[in-house]
């Protein structure tokens, strides 16, 4: 055993494909049953798909960079949940098409900030941070609320996230283009941000 050890440990190319080998299954050990478990795939109860004007909100964030500054994710630490609430569960991203989870934290993670503050609040702060938050260093967005929303590629939207899994109704994707009438960019956003994280009670 010892000897086949050394032969392993003196043979460079052998070891290095032992060694991808042994990596390769433990990952796959640890990340194939994540397909199956319930947990992961299946919505939260009460979980519904973004409407589109959430939606919308959604691709403005995402053409904003917010998550450059904000994660979503809170994790399972005591001092996460103390300041966030309920740690974010697997179930609760699953019409998240591209996931939002973020990485790096310059302002406070989002995922439960929906009804925190009441809209007027965000239009306030999304306009120019400084006015609710004197000492805050996020940047003001103030052509959010000129910007009227641009409709014609929600049904399209909607339609490919059905394919995905989102269940949207004829109806709803029917409707959509009417719904985001008149609707500035501000409207959308401040509405995804009200429904962030509220499909699971928490304690705030
Ligand atoms: C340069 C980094 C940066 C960017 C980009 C940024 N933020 Fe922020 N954000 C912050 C910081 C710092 C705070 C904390 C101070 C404050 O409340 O303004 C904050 C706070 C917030 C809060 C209040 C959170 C809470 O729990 O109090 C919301 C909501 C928010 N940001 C939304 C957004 C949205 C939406 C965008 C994109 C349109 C965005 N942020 C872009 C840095 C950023």
């Amino acid at each position: 055993m010892a000897l086949q050890h050394t032969h392993i440990e003196k043979n460079i190319g052998l070891m290095m494909i032992l060694i991808v080998l042994t990596i390769s299954v433990g990952g796959l050990v640890q990340i194939i049953p994540l397909f199956f478990m319930q947990s992961t795939t299946e919505p939260v109860e009460g979980l519904k798909p973004y409407s589109a004007l959430e939606l919308s909100g959604r691709d403005i964030y995402v053409r904003e960079g917010c998550s450059v500054c904000h994660s979503q994710m809170i994790r399972p630490f005591r001092a996460e949940v103390e300041r966030y609430g309920h740690y974010s569960l697997a179930g609760e991203f699953v019409y998240d098409r591209p996931f939002l989870w973020g990485s790096k934290r310059t302002g406070p993670d989002l995922h439960r900030v929906g009804g925190r503050y009441s809209d007027e609040w965000h239009r306030v702060h999304l306009n120019n941070p400084r006015d609710v938050v004197p000492e805050s260093i996020m940047p003001g967005y103030p052509w959010l609320e000129t910007n009227m929303l641009d409709a014609s590629t929600i049904r399209t939207k909607m339609t490919v996230l059905r394919k995905l899994g989102a269940p949207y109704s004829d109806e709803d994707i029917e409707k959509a283009p009417d719904v985001l009438k008149d609707k500035s960019e501000l409207d959308a956003v401040v509405a995804y941000l009200q429904i962030l994280g509220t499909a699971v009670k928490t304690r705030r």
